[in-house]
């Protein structure tokens, strides 16, 4: 029908799906996200997110790209016209969050690499990341790089614009092949490891002991839909873009349902992992777990060193492979980040795909230099916030609004599935995104927009 090109297996699809998914967010945002919400009790709100908004938006983004075979805003275009720009938006959203995204792979990188050495801190990166994480510019030193970050984010953008230019079977299939594997096996070992610390039991309880009056407040339901978004990557117009490239004959809704469930797991385990490292972490300072929790940058480049100095045995090589496992994760994501916006300036310009890469991801590499800088570094954090924040939620709820009420394309779509997918959706699918995720979604954008007014 037309020279698109396609994936070449079905795994090679759901692991480039899985590899988008499952990234730094999974690793640093969730366990922190599920102690601070409830511990044990945060399951439940988290599960009804999946259940409710994060399959179903993921089995819509899978037929929207697979029937209309098109980046966001060519798909987007196809159904209706002046639906364009919503697509441009998400991709907007995925051109800047690649910008920050490559700098935090390059630090994990370089990290992997002071492992062996167990420096951290003396004069390199980590002073400018933790001590006093982003007061860190001093005035003089705002537009200087952070040391040792030029190199691995050359290497980060290298590596990542050269599997583009291999293109989505030859490049993004077979590195997922390879990344999503090998990810799952170290940080299998990691975790495994992490269980036989002394204290990981303690870092266990801490983090199961459910706190059940946390589930009637709003923030934890907020909290618990925010992660299933940022982490599936919905609304970012990636997963309509890798299934636009997915065969005539393919099971989506079954696909939706292994991705989903696949990226929670691993989010659960890294829940399991960090929590029995930060376990061990209390139990060689006397104190209790809950004086050693945290999350993001913090847990992974300052608490995460301490706990490798720590170490038993073996340490230099635990901790590459835990930064090893983040830049695994990272990588494979930004992947998927970067070919949402090449796609869509390739389909839009007609342009080489060869040409996209070079110039999109070009430029995108070249803000990153920004955000590597010390005084780029303060940005870092309330990009990264505003974009969850407002820019996801409300291209979500412009998503589902759209789709489930303004032209009303549910049905279509659900025939669509159906017709090549074995399991067929129920009334359970339309209720989901027609009521319940814009009631939630909607409810959480009021209550963010007040926050900043007020
Ligand atoms: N889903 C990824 C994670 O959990 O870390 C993050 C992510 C990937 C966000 C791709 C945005 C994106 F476009
Ligand atoms: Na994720």
């Amino acid at each position: 029908m037309d020279n698109r090109p396609q994936w070449g297996t079905r795994a090679g699809f759901v692991l480039a799906a899985i590899g988008s998914a499952v990234g730094l967010g999974n690793i640093w945002r969730f366990p922190g996200t599920a102690y601070d919400n409830g511990g044990g009790a945060f399951f439940l709100p988290y599960l009804f997110a999946l259940l409710t908004a994060g399959i179903p938006l993921l089995i819509l983004e899978f037929t929207i790209g697979h029937k209309h075979r098109g980046s966001a805003p060519l798909s987007f275009a196809r159904v209706r016209r002046g639906a364009e720009w919503m697509g441009w938006w998400q991709v907007a959203i995925a051109f800047v969050i690649s910008t920050y995204y490559s700098v935090i792979i390059a630090w994990a990188m370089s990290y992997s690499v002071f492992s062996f050495k167990l420096s951290w801190g003396q004069g390199d990166t980590v002073n400018f990341l933790v001590s006093d994480y982003l007061k860190v510019a001093k005035a003089g030193e705002i537009g200087s790089l952070v040391p040792g970050v030029l190199i691995p984010l050359i290497i980060t953008w290298v590596v990542t614009l050269a599997i583009l230019f291999a293109g989505v079977k030859k490049g993004i299939e077979k590195a997922n092949k390879i990344m999503i594997p090998a990810l799952v096996v170290l940080f299998l070992i990691i975790v495994v490891r992490a269980l036989t610390l002394e204290g990981a039991v303690d870092g266990l309880n801490a983090f199961f002991k459910p706190n059940w009056d946390m589930i009637a407040k709003p923030q934890v339901w907020v909290a618990a839909y925010g992660q299933i978004f940022f982490s599936l990557s919905i609304a970012f117009a990636i997963m309509v873009t890798y299934s636009s490239y997915l065969p005539k004959k393919s099971d989506i809704t079954n696909n939706a349902f292994i991705t989903g469930f696949a990226n929670s797991s691993v989010e659960l385990l890294a829940g399991i992992g960090v929590f029995a490292a930060l376990g061990f972490m209390a139990h060689q300072q006397g104190v209790p777990v809950d004086k050693v929790v945290s999350s993001g940058v913090i847990l992974a480049f300052a608490v995460f060193p301490e706990i490798i100095n720590q170490f038993p045995a073996l340490n230099g090589l635990f901790g590459f492979l835990f930064f090893f496992c983040l830049v695994l994760a990272g990588l494979s994501s930004l992947i998927s980040i970067v070919e949402t916006f090449i796609a869509g300036v390739q389909e839009k310009f007609n342009v080489s795909r060869k040409l996209a890469v070079s110039v999109g991801g070009g430029l995108s590499a070249l803000i990153s230099l920004f955000f590597a800088t010390q005084g780029g570094l303060n940005f870092l954090d309330v990009t990264d916030e505003f974009i969850n924040q407002f820019g996801v939620a409300l291209a979500g709820l412009f998503e589902v609004v759209f789709f489930a009420w303004f032209v009303k394309q549910l049905n279509p779509l659900k025939q669509h599935a159906d017709a090549i997918s074995d399991i067929k959706l129920g009334a359970w699918w339309k209720i989901c995104l027609s009521v319940i995720t814009p009631i939630v979604l909607g409810y959480m954008m009021y209550g963010k927009f007040k926050e900043r007014i007020v």
